[in-house]
């Protein structure tokens, strides 16, 4: 049997309709805020992603020849895809633009729970201006977004790149070695991380003093621990997301990201219940733009991994109710089978969600489908019922039967 690629999934239709209903609260969320949405390829030109991150990250990454002998990636994220679509198309428009988008993405990454080939990525980009406001919406955004889907545990952690990126530059780093040391501390690897700062010949207490600013969790106090002005933006967009009633965030200057286009805030959130691969948010703000052939612009952005917020929903209970259809209709014998075709198609048309036996199922069996599609009502089409210009409707859940006329059908439904 062949199965879907390693670190893939399908989803069936109960799945896929949650995925939906969830997916219409993020965008309907991002719409409030004004954004809107976009949609760029899959596949990109792979030098889109290797121009910011370098050909590391094809590690990473779906990369191969096209039958052109171009070099194509699937897409591993979608900022450096907007930035292009930005670039290319929408330069000249009055800024900010604020652009949402919901799609597939694709990293060749070890799978386990959480963490797939392909996955799902709900996410915004405010193009246009590096200030707290900007940042302050894009926080509120997703602050909104993991609410509104209801999830009850979670945190939001805001950090500043520049305070890790100016100690590893007053440490004497030079520019191009700073990921390499950025990726081992944001994921705490401090063993790793030792050993190459010391060969880049920095002192122990200065190491210790890096070390020390990623571990440093809180509240407002943690800002004396920074330069002022890192801390002043800081204290600036706390002040401004309290305004606008965010308040469960904390600063973690540990807050690093694993992605190296970020420039100022940075910020991700987490869901306790997910154990290692507890990230449901990432983002910060950022300027990619003068890469790809534009102007300089900074922007603010986030991804929400979807499949990892629906896990984290799932794991807290949050219970799903597939809609199923609103009439089954069955016909009581072979004969009726185009008068209910019919009945059928007069529901249709009125926008009720019908479905009909064309198993040629008997009537007991057909009754049994009705329940398996969840419907509300079956519309029972007979011989005698048809000489009357009628139709027995049965509550499903009640049970209780009684009979209409078809001209009367749509309307007692409704
Ligand atoms: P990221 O942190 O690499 O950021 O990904 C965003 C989110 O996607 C993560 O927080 C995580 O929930 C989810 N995710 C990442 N990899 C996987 C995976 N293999 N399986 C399941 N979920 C995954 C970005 O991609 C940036 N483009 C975010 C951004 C937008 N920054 C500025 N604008």
């Amino acid at each position: 049997m062949i199965q879907c690629p390693r670190g893939t999934r399908d989803f069936l239709p109960d799945e896929m309709e949650r995925r939906r209903y969830y997916e219409s609260i993020l965008r309907k969320t991002a719409v409030t805020f004004g954004f809107r949405e976009i949609s760029t390829p899959i596949f990109e030109e792979t030098e889109l992603f290797t121009t910011r991150s370098g050909p590391n990250i094809l590690n990473e990454i779906y990369a191969f020849k096209d039958k052109g002998d171009r070099d194509i990636a699937l897409r591993p994220e979608l900022t450096a895809p907007v930035m292009r679509m930005f670039v290319n198309s929408m330069s000249n428009e009055p800024r900010p633009l604020k652009l949402f988008y919901y799609g597939q993405c694709f990293r060749y990454e070890r799978p386990q729970s959480g963490r797939y080939r392909e996955f799902f990525q709900f996410g915004a980009e405010l193009i246009g201006n590096a200030n707290a406001e900007t940042d302050a919406e894009a926080i509120a955004l997703a602050a909104s977004m993991i609410r509104a889907l209801g999830l009850k545990e979670y945190k939001i952690r805001i950090g500043h790149i520049g305070v890790l990126r100016d100690l590893l530059n007053n440490a004497g780093i030079a520019k191009d070695r700073m990921p390499e040391i950025l990726q081992k501390l944001d994921k705490k690897l401090y063993d790793e991380a030792r050993p190459l700062l010391i060969d880049m010949n920095v002192d122990d207490d200065v190491i210790d003093n890096i070390f020390k600013i990623t571990e440093t969790v809180g509240g407002k106090e943690v800002l004396d621990l920074i330069s002022d002005e890192a801390a002043a933006y800081l204290k600036e967009l706390i002040d401004i997301l309290a305004v606008m009633d965010v308040n469960d965030v904390e600063i973690d200057l540990g807050v690093v990201r694993g992605l190296d286009y970020y420039t100022g805030i940075v910020f991700e959130a987490e869901a306790p219940s997910l154990g290692a691969e507890k990230q449901i948010c990432g983002g910060g703000s950022y300027s990619l733009s003068e890469l790809f052939g534009g102007e300089k612009v900074f922007s603010t952005g986030f991804a929400i991994g979807f499949d990892r917020i629906l896990l984290a929903l799932e794991k807290e209970g949050g219970k799903f109710e597939n809609k199923g259809v609103d009439v089954y209709v069955v016909p009581v014998s072979d004969d009726v089978r185009p008068d209910a075709a019919k009945i059928v198609s007069m529901l249709r048309s009125n926008e009720i969600i019908a479905d009909i036996d064309i198993m040629r199922r008997k009537m007991a069996k057909a009754m049994k489908q009705a329940s398996e599609v969840k419907a509300k009502y079956a519309v029972i089409v007979g011989k005698n019922e048809l000489n009357e210009n009628s139709v027995t409707v049965r509550d499903m859940s009640t049970g209780d039967q009684k009979m209409v006329k078809i001209s009367d059908l749509v309307r007692s439904l409704k």
